[in-house]
């Protein structure tokens, strides 16, 4: 149909690697930040308090407010902190392996709900000093927000998100405050330190600047690595002979990942606005209006990808080929941690279980941006 689609509600699907690539990486194109989303006026989505959250968190932001959040970070996943990590979490993957072995023993275990959701908030749990106990709330309040990012969200999906985006509040805002009352030498520390600085003092302005952070850093991890880590194991399911080379090759996990990414990316799309009135691959477009970087179709473009339909964990250059963690100054600033759970655990199952696969297709939630995998059952034997 083109690499500029016209939709029903008035947006463009992007649909090619170009220019998907092009529009995440250039200036003309912008987040949707809070005055684009004030500008669309009251009663509809855009004026709904989660939707006016997202528009002030990294996501959320253009420069230079995004150039300032982001660089109060740094490069928080380098390499120094990920090898840091990567004991602790092939610990707690050792663990969670552990328990669905046993739960195995029984017959069937629910892979997504006891490794594959659990993985990313205890991660992030481990790296933020959070409390274990608070990992259903966490991993529940994460998927109740996604649906404000939803393509075109229900009324009724849209008061989830709001609750949700309460209880986040709620419970990052308090973690500012402990941390604020008692600082140490954790990452939420390090960032109100480093905030009080950038707002000269003003702790309120920090706090909020703090909260905004740790807040969106945690949602963006959770739906995005769950749904990656199982949709893994049900591809390769899917791939018996691929699956086998790769008990035989575990030294080529990473770029067996690189293609899991390519073949089935846990997020299809994200969204941008035009900066002004444009024209975009021979369409023109006005200021304001959206268009979507389809990132599963750039992913599977035959201009860019020989054969995009094959899954194949052999292919040469693959990592160069895909969008999964988009492009550009929004580029996903976990996946370096991605990449390092999704290895750890690849590593686990293959070293763990020889007879692992899955006994029941998976259920997927009728989500189109972030896909979830709400239940994939396996067996081992
Ligand atoms: C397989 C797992 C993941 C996938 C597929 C993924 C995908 C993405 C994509 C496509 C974007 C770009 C969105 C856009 O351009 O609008 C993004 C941004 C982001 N991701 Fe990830 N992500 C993953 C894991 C994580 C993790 C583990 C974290 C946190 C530790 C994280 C934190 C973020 C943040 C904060 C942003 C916004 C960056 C910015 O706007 O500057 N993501 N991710």
């Amino acid at each position: 149909m083109g690499d500029v689609v016209a939709a029903p509600w008035g947006a463009f699907l992007l649909t090619t690697y170009d220019v998907c690539d092009h529009v995440l990486r250039s200036k003309t194109w912008l987040a949707l930040d809070g005055e684009w989303r004030a500008r669309q006026g009251d009663g509809n989505r855009w004026a709904a308090p989660a939707s006016r959250e997202l528009g002030r968190a990294l996501q959320g932001l253009n420069p230079p407010h995004h150039t300032r959040f982001r660089r109060s970070v740094g490069h928080i996943f380098d390499r120094a902190t990920l090898s840091r990590l990567r004991d602790p979490i092939t610990r707690t993957v050792d663990r969670l392996l552990d328990e669905l072995a046993v739960r195995m023993r029984d017959g069937e275990a629910d892979f997504a709900d006891l490794v594959g959701e659990e993985l990313p908030v205890a991660s992030m749990g481990l790296w933020l000093d959070l409390p274990r106990a608070d990992y259903p709330l966490l991993r529940h309040l994460a998927h109740e927000q996604g649906y404000a990012q939803e393509l075109l969200p229900s009324a009724s999906q849209i008061a989830r998100s709001n609750a949700a985006t309460l209880g986040l509040r709620d419970y990052f805002g308090a973690l500012v405050r402990e941390r604020r009352a008692s600082p140490g030498d954790d990452i939420v520390s390090g960032w109100l330190r480093t905030w009080d600085e950038l707002e000269d003092g003003d702790q309120d302005a920090a706090d909020e600047a703090v909260y905004l952070l740790t807040m969106f850093l945690v949602i963006a991890a959770l739906e995005t690595s769950s749904t990656f880590l199982s949709g893994m194991v049900w591809t390769l399911d899917q791939h018996p002979d691929q699956l086998n080379w790769l008990r035989s090759n575990p030294q080529e996990v990473p770029g067996a990942v690189e293609e899991l990414l390519r073949y089935d990316a846990p997020v299809h799309l994200t969204t941008r606005a035009a900066a002004e009135d444009t024209v975009l691959a021979g369409v023109p477009i006005a200021k304001d209006q959206l268009v979507h970087t389809l990132i599963a179709s750039a992913n599977h473009d035959p201009a860019r990808t020989t054969d995009p339909e094959v899954f194949d964990i052999r292919r040469p250059g693959r990592h160069l080929s895909h969008l999964a963690f988009g492009g550009g100054i929004h580029y996903c600033i976990g996946a370096g941690l991605a990449r390092l759970q999704a290895h750890a655990l690849l590593e686990g199952i293959l070293r763990r279980f020889p007879t692992l696969r899955v006994s029941v297709p998976p259920v997927w939630e009728p989500r189109v941006a972030f896909r979830r995998l709400t239940a994939l059952q396996v067996v081992d034997h």
